[in-house]
């Protein structure tokens, strides 16, 4: 049993954007969504913590727990610096201001004998929108980005071989679309969008969509 109760709690996260789906989807997983516009306000290291707790307890093949999370804090200016230099310029421009950045590595081979794991990536994805929804459940919010130099951040964070680099990740309380450049205010006020599920589900035959 666990050491405390986790009793279901009401979802109380933002809802600016929420996504459009059809009735009956998680309020949190609606109110999910990508912004670049991040507020000054710094994120509690509970908070934090909490986040990357959500991830640590994402499935994965064998257990085996590939991701790794490298993480920067805005109160230490080396290791931000350090993270955001590595951010493509696109991304610099508005992840410059989340007051939290990390980077997202998942270990290549099974650590029980040593052979390629082939869902290390997937693997690291699955923890990583269990950190997104987590975020999501505190007020926060995470912006996923694979602009960033790949190469860069092997060297200059010190990635082992065995090691692929998954996604940059920028975390931190929104802030207002009015600070953004114009195309980008557009896209961080437009409405989300997705395929329809008819171009996504098929039956026992790829392309023929499945009648629900
Ligand atoms: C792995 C990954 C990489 C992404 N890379 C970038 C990026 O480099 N720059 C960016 O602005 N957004 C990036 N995004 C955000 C996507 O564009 C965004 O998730 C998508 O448009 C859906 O929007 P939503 O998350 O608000 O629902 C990335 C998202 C993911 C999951």
């Amino acid at each position: 049993m666990p050491k405390e109760s986790n009793t279901a709690q009401v979802f109380d996260g933002p809802k600016e954007k929420l996504a459009d789906t059809l009735p009956g989807v998680h309020e949190l997983i609606r109110a999910r969504w990508s912004p670049r516009a991040f507020s000054d306000r710094l994120v509690s290291d509970a908070d934090l913590k909490t986040i990357l707790e959500a991830g640590r307890w994402a499935a994965s093949s064998f257990n085996e727990q590939p991701w790794r999370f490298m993480v920067a804090r805005k109160s230490d200016p080396t290791a931000f610096q350090k993270i955001l230099s590595i951010l493509a310029p696109f991304n610099q421009a508005w992840a410059k201001k989340a007051p939290v950045l990390f980077i997202m590595a998942a270990k290549r081979t099974f650590s029980h004998n040593g052979t390629p794991n082939l869902y290390a990536i997937h693997d690291a994805g699955q923890a990583l929108a269990q950190v997104f929804l987590q975020a999501t459940a505190l007020g926060l919010h995470a912006h996923g980005m694979a602009g960033f130099d790949r190469d860069r951040a092997r060297k200059e964070l010190d990635i082992p071989d065995d090691y692929d680099l998954a996604a940059a990740v920028a975390l931190g309380y929104l802030g207002s679309p009015d600070e953004l450049p114009e195309q980008q205010r557009q896209s961080e006020i437009a409405k989300r969008t997705r395929k329809p599920l008819e171009e996504i589900v098929f039956g026992a035959d790829f392309g023929k969509s499945l009648r629900l």
